[in-house]
């Protein structure tokens, strides 16, 4: 095709979208169903209709912008991803995926491309885990692959249900109409930023992605007895953060024993109460991330720091309850997604890497009813889920790009 892409458009949207959020640049906090992703919604959507795309949004919130191809009815093809952001995150993390679809699309309209199968920019609802601690809500709505009983179930810290927040940003359906089936979509295709820094280090242009990882994620409640930081004696304590800081350490040499370095192990999350300084810790909760492209590997893991808590919580007399959140399977991108992929960046002159992805996407929740692929570019040192995360204005015009491309080449004309 070699169309041409509005980069300074893209990267003014960016800009803009950056600007919906609850603290200061460079740090971007967006939480999903908060009043600044209500009016990031609103932007992406109004940009979206003057686009002549059609909007709806599903039950969830997840929002599709459609461009009709001749074969209206028959399985379109979708790109896509996530405007949420995690606290004191950065700007390009889902955005770039969400507003260079949009830019992708925008592009082969104005070059007259006549898609047979219909495109749809999807952008999926609650991808971080910040909320209601599990991640890509939206597309594992989408994907059937979370039963819809969490709308009651799945608490904010304030206590509010999904239920309570969505009803009250305006979503009132029924999650259960919220799954399609596979099939639903002949491909679907996300345009990311590595979140790593490989594609930098080797000076390549873009990445191809094959697989991504198996994240799971757990929390672990410990209840000792607090008490007076000057009154209860060291051997009658049952301090619940000295507990958890030996879990925090089980969890880290847990990852590190495998000696595979795609094993990852991390505590994100460590609630203390009281928090008061002259009060011992009573009780703790932790949120623990763990993940592998090993499956199997990262089961392990899981186990040996299940195991770890119990034995470290017995010995020091506390109590501790134990939730696994979500273990989920690895995702495989489909060969045809990757080929069309590969193909458009040959076409672009762009070099290129096969690699996995150790982040997780909605692609992997996507992959489990569509051929899917995802498209990565470059970003600064690697750094992401920090203030300083940047991706290049050539990076994000070459991702866009290729991703019009693979669209293209995906939609058939
Ligand atoms: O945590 C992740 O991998 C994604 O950025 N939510
Ligand atoms: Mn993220
Ligand atoms: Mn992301």
């Amino acid at each position: 095709m070699g169309v041409s892409i509005d980069q300074d458009l893209l990267l003014g949207e960016l800009e803009t979208l950056a600007s919906f959020s609850e603290v200061l640049a460079p740090a971007v906090t967006r939480i999903v169903f908060s009043p600044q992703d209500v009016r990031a919604r609103d932007y992406i959507k109004q940009l979206c209709a003057e686009a002549g795309l059609q909007v709806r949004e599903d039950a969830i919130g997840n929002t599709f912008a459609r461009w009709e191809g001749a074969s209206a009815d028959g399985p379109a093809v979708a790109t896509g991803s996530h405007i949420d952001a995690i606290p004191n995150a950065g700007r390009y993390d889902g955005t770039v995926g969400v507003l260079g679809g949009l830019t992708a699309i925008r592009a082969l309209r104005r070059a007259g491309f006549q898609p047979r199968r219909s495109i749809e920019l999807i952008i999926f609802t609650s991808e971080e885990p910040t909320r209601f601690g599990i991640g890509c809500l939206g597309s594992r709505l989408l994907s059937g692959t979370l039963d819809t009983s969490v709308d009651d179930q799945l608490r904010d810290q304030g206590g509010k249900t999904v239920k309570q927040v969505r009803s009250q940003a305006g979503f009132r359906g029924e999650l259960k109409e919220v799954g399609v089936p596979a099939g639903h979509y002949s491909g679907f295709v996300e345009l990311h930023i590595e979140q790593g820094p490989i594609l930098e280090r080797e000076k390549i242009s873009i990445g191809v992605v094959t697989s991504i990882a198996a994240p799971a994620s757990l929390r672990i409640v410990i209840e000792g007895e607090g008490g007076h930081a000057g009154g209860v004696l060291m051997p009658d304590r049952r301090d619940a953060l000295c507990a958890a800081a030996e879990v925090v350490l089980a969890v880290e040499s847990a990852a590190r024993e495998t000696g595979a370095i795609d094993t990852v192990g991390t505590t994100g999350v460590c609630n203390v109460f009281p928090s008061a300084v002259n009060s011992v810790p009573s009780r703790v909760q932790l949120e623990i991330d763990i993940r592998d492209i090993d499956g199997g590997r990262r089961q392990r893991v899981l186990s040996q720091v299940e195991r770890a808590a119990g034995d470290i919580c017995k010995r020091r007399g506390l109590r501790h309850e134990l939730q696994v959140i979500n273990a989920d399977a690895p995702g495989t991108c489909d060969p045809r997604i990757v080929d069309a992929i590969t193909r458009a960046c040959g076409g672009l002159n762009l070099s290129y890497k096969r690699m996995v992805s150790r982040a997780y996407h909605d692609s992997l929740f996507m992959s489990r009813i569509a051929p899917t692929g995802m498209i990565f570019i470059p970003c600064r040192g690697g750094v992401s889920h920090r203030p300083d995360e940047y991706a290049a204005p050539d990076a994000i015009a070459n991702g866009t790009r290729v991703l019009a491309e693979t669209l293209a080449l995906l939609a058939g004309s």
